[in-house]
């Protein structure tokens, strides 16, 4: 057990699926795995493990934004031993070739701060993406026919931003879209050495202000789980 997790020792696989929601861990853990076991509860931050196509995988929530991802991810890591992180979670998109519905897999993600910005201090630590996962998913994203887009997006410390003259900087620096958790992901599996992905799904537009009807997350919700589960294994 850590202060957070009360997962008993060996009751994490070394790959980790981090949606946002709680009960999203727990939807793709009894929609997509075999035997699946709740190993948390604490806070109500669900985490289960179990297997699929015979291999070991836990799916944790990491909660919403950098602080609260960084909570988990350090303790997965480095208490219980995860090699492989993959975010799956949402985003806004800022491109105009970017729609709703689309997956967006982040090579890089900026941000005016994380939770390390006080280990970097002066550096500006690039955070990005392991390659190999980055691949494995550009390929089984193909598998479920949505748009895919490579590239750089944004994890930003607001939902409720009051600066539309950073979406418009970003969006004229070709950024795909805005979340709030991939760059602390990236950083902290730099830190520790292991692989790190955020696969994402257009939840909404900045530019057209369209969002995703709420009886098509789950679809969409679920090709991500697909996607992650794939990468991690290819
Ligand atoms: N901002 C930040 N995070 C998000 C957004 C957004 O517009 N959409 C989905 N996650």
């Amino acid at each position: 057990m850590t202060v957070h997790i009360g997962a008993e020792p060996g009751q994490i696989a070394e790959t980790v699926l981090m949606p946002g929601d709680p009960l999203r861990a727990e939807w793709a853990a009894n929609t997509f795995l075999d035997d699946p076991v709740c190993v948390n509860r604490v806070r109500g931050m669900l985490g289960f493990t179990g297997t699929w196509k015979g291999n070991r995988v836990t799916i944790h929530g990491s909660g919403m934004g950098m602080p609260s991802l960084s909570i988990y991810a350090n303790e997965l890591i480095r208490d219980y031993g995860a090699k492989t992180l993959i975010r799956i979670g949402s985003c806004g998109a800022m491109q105009e070739h970017v729609a709703v519905r689309d997956v967006i897999v982040a090579m890089t993600a900026s941000s005016l701060s994380t939770p390390s910005r006080g280990i970097f201090r002066e550096l500006n630590f690039a955070p990005c993406a392991d390659y190999g996962l980055l691949n494995a998913a550009v390929e089984a994203a193909k598998g479920t026919g949505a748009p895919c887009h490579v590239g750089g997006i944004y994890s930003s410390d607001v939902f409720y931003d009051e600066r539309p003259d950073l979406t418009e900087m970003m969006t004229r620096h070709g950024i795909l879209g805005v979340e709030m958790e991939a760059a602390e992901l990236y950083n902290l599996a730099a830190r520790h050495g292991v692989r790190a992905l955020a696969v994402l799904t257009v939840s909404d537009h900045l530019l057209t202000k369209e969002a995703l009807p709420s009886e098509d997350r789950q679809s969409t919700f679920g090709d991500m789980v697909q996607i992650a589960l794939e990468a991690a294994f290819s």
